[in-house]
């Protein structure tokens, strides 16, 4: 029969049989599917196993924090930090094509994520033979979608890397779908706060800002979406909420008025939905208390924005992301 305990205790055997003596190598993208699976790698083979964690810029606030302290100290895994926010900004400067925005984003994160590997490759030890994948079975079945960035297997050789090297990869989660994934990584102690997380895209706040990207833009960005966050787990609807993307209109200016000044500030997007794939979404119809709550608490608390709208499109036809 199926438990997580059982699933683990299975997936660990059969890891620590695989690798032997070698090195692993994993990509932590602060999603749920990397941190489990690279969890399990852990508890498999400790310290032979190297997690790499690309810091683009682009998470929601506390996001970054809660893998290098929480989960490094829940799980023990041996976390090398790339700082890279000022690269991927720089390379975003003044781009405001979302696809542009996703070739950059998945190129920099590969460029980043194989000097690390590098680094890692350099540092005596036996050789690094293995690559951690966050694989599920729906993506098994649909040979698409996974994390996004984090998804490197089809670029983990491209470019800077000794052409004879391959890594085998170990996808331990390949059997397993999301709910089931979630008690795997909750039996390894892993952060409920990362193991609970909704669906996130690898490009990150990126395409949650329509318009160029920028530093004083994602901390807006950021501000909102903590206080939707925040409200929406007060009210105990996180689980009837498939994701809740909050989006900065940053090219648009509307007029309002606080205290005795007209203001000139920005729109957010509210754009919660359900839905069983993301294939297809219906608007979430949250309670009104709520939505007023989070519309006071961004416009009294953020500055630049004076204006809450809330995203009424099923999809189709409209996507749950704006870009
Ligand atoms: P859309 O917006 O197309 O999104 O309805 C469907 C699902 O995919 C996620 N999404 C992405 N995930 N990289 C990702 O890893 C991306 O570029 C990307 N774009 C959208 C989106 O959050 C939703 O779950």
């Amino acid at each position: 029969t199926w438990t997580s305990v059982n699933i683990v205790e299975e997936q660990v055997e059969r890891i620590r049989a695989e690798v032997g003596d070698a090195r692993v190598i994993s990509a932590l993208s602060g999603g749920v599917d990397s941190a489990v699976s690279t969890a399990l790698v852990q508890r498999a083979v400790g310290d032979q196993l190297t997690a790499v964690f690309v810091d683009h810029g682009l998470l929601r606030q506390g996001e970054a924090e809660q893998v290098e302290k929480d989960y490094v100290l829940a799980t023990g895994v041996d976390l090398k930090v790339v700082d890279a926010k000022d690269q991927f900004l720089g390379f975003l400067d003044g781009v405001t094509d979302p696809e542009e925005k996703r070739k950059i984003i998945g190129r920099e994160f590969i460029r980043v994520f194989e000097a690390a590997e590098r680094e890692v490759l350099a540092t005596p030890g036996p050789p690094v033979k293995y690559l951690v994948q966050g694989t599920l079975y729906p993506d098994v079945v649909e040979s698409g979608g996974g994390e996004g960035a984090a998804n490197i297997k089809s670029h983990h050789n491209v470019g800077g890397l000794p052409d004879d090297l391959e890594f085998s990869l170990i996808e331990p989660l390949r059997t397993l779908f999301k709910d089931e994934v979630r008690q795997v990584g909750r039996q390894l102690g892993i952060p409920e706060a990362i193991v609970g997380r909704h669906p996130f895209p690898g490009p990150g706040l990126a395409i949650r800002i329509v318009g160029a990207v920028s530093a004083e833009r994602l901390e807006i960005l950021r501000a909102a979406d903590a206080i939707v966050r925040e409200e929406t787990a007060a009210a105990g609807l996180d689980h009837d909420i498939w994701q809740f993307p909050v989006v900065l209109l940053a090219d648009v200016r509307s007029v309002g008025v606080q205290g005795d000044g007209r203001t000139y500030g920005h729109p957010i997007v509210l754009r919660p939905v359900s839905s069983e794939d993301a294939m297809t979404a219906d608007w979430s119809r949250l309670p009104y208390e709520v939505l007023e709550r989070i519309s006071t608490r961004i416009t009294n608390e953020v500055d630049e924005v004076n204006r809450v709208v809330l995203d009424i499109t099923s999809k189709p036809p409209g996507t749950i992301e704006w870009e």
